[in-house]
């Protein structure tokens, strides 16, 4: 079996669309701008390059869009005053603060100071219950775009066997909290294997999902697979550079061999990464909705 290719960047257009019209929507019928703050403290390449991404995506789909750039020498007050002034500007449905934030800063209490109405992250302790208990407002973007990869490829998810490799809180705990979930596009058997997990393949070889967030390249071998498997590779592995100094990417599952055995797979990149941003955008819609009284 060759795997069909689920395409990130192809789903992502498609949402993008959707929330385009309606953006567009919300505006005619309701003078309602859904807002969007992004904070970058410092200058890591790589929070630039997301941040980037965010406000280049806001400003297309027609979401208004502020962006704070912070030096790094910057103070815990001094951020905190921030993150209070956009909690209380009505202009604003979203707040996101990129991590991670320079090692003198409390990250924690800078995250729990976000109002959770505000939280499109889904971070906040509130909506991480929230999430636990199946009554999510939001629901985290990289699983939240997890959930729509699978759902929108046709792929069956109510009493699937799936298994997820990695416990973070922004990948692997919110992934198998959503598809435990007695609701349409859920409903699975989920089981979470970790670096304390004895037999990490004995439970990968019963995957009908295999869901792979293990920070590590090549942690999926095609041996450690059953025929049929869906893959998603959540991993983003920087392994070198082109002559042009362009990085190269590869995810944490073996594409080249799994791919022979699996009956889907999501590339990196052009998998799951561009669904991230995608639900970002999402999120903060349904807050400007939410806040408006529309949802
Ligand atoms: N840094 C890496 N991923 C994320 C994310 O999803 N949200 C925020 N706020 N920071 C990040």
């Amino acid at each position: 079996m060759t795997a069909q290719i689920i395409s990130g960047t192809e789903i992502a257009k498609q949402i993008r669309e959707e929330l385009a019209r309606e953006i567009t929507k919300l505006k005619e019928k309701h003078n309602l701008v859904p807002g969007l703050a992004t904070v970058l403290v410092g200058e890591n390449p790589a929070s630039q390059v997301y941040v980037g991404q965010k406000e280049k995506t806001s400003l297309a789909l027609g979401i208004y869009s502020e962006r704070h750039d912070i030096p790094v020498e910057t103070t815990q007050p001094h951020l905190m005053a921030l993150v209070d002034k956009l909690n209380n500007d009505p202009k604003i449905h979203g707040i996101l603060v990129q991590l991670p934030l320079p090692k003198h800063l409390n990250e924690t209490e800078v995250l729990y100071a976000i109002n959770p109405k505000k939280d499109v992250d889904g971070f906040h302790p509130v909506n991480v219950g929230k999430l636990m208990i199946g009554e999510p407002d939001y629901l985290p973007c990289t699983p939240h775009g997890i959930q729509q990869l699978l759902v929108r490829s046709g792929v069956e998810i109510s009493g699937a066997e799936v298994v997820v490799l990695g416990r973070s809180n922004i990948v692997g705990k919110p992934i198998a909290n959503i598809l435990l979930q007695k609701k349409e596009g859920a409903n699975a058997t989920v089981t979470i294997c970790h670096t304390g997990t004895r037999d990490i393949s004995f439970h990968t070889r019963r995957a009908d999902i295999l869901i792979v967030a293990a920070g590590r390249p090549k942690a999926v071998t095609s041996d450690m697979v059953k025929e049929g498997v869906v893959v998603i590779d959540v991993g983003v592995n920087r392994i070198g550079k082109t002559p042009e100094g362009k990085a190269i990417l590869t995810g944490d599952v073996d594409f080249e061999t799994v791919k022979e055995k699996a009956s889907a797979i999501t590339p990196v990149p052009g998998g799951v990464g561009p669904m991230t941003i995608t639900m970002l955008m999402t999120n903060t819609v349904r807050s400007a909705k939410l806040a408006a009284g529309l949802v």
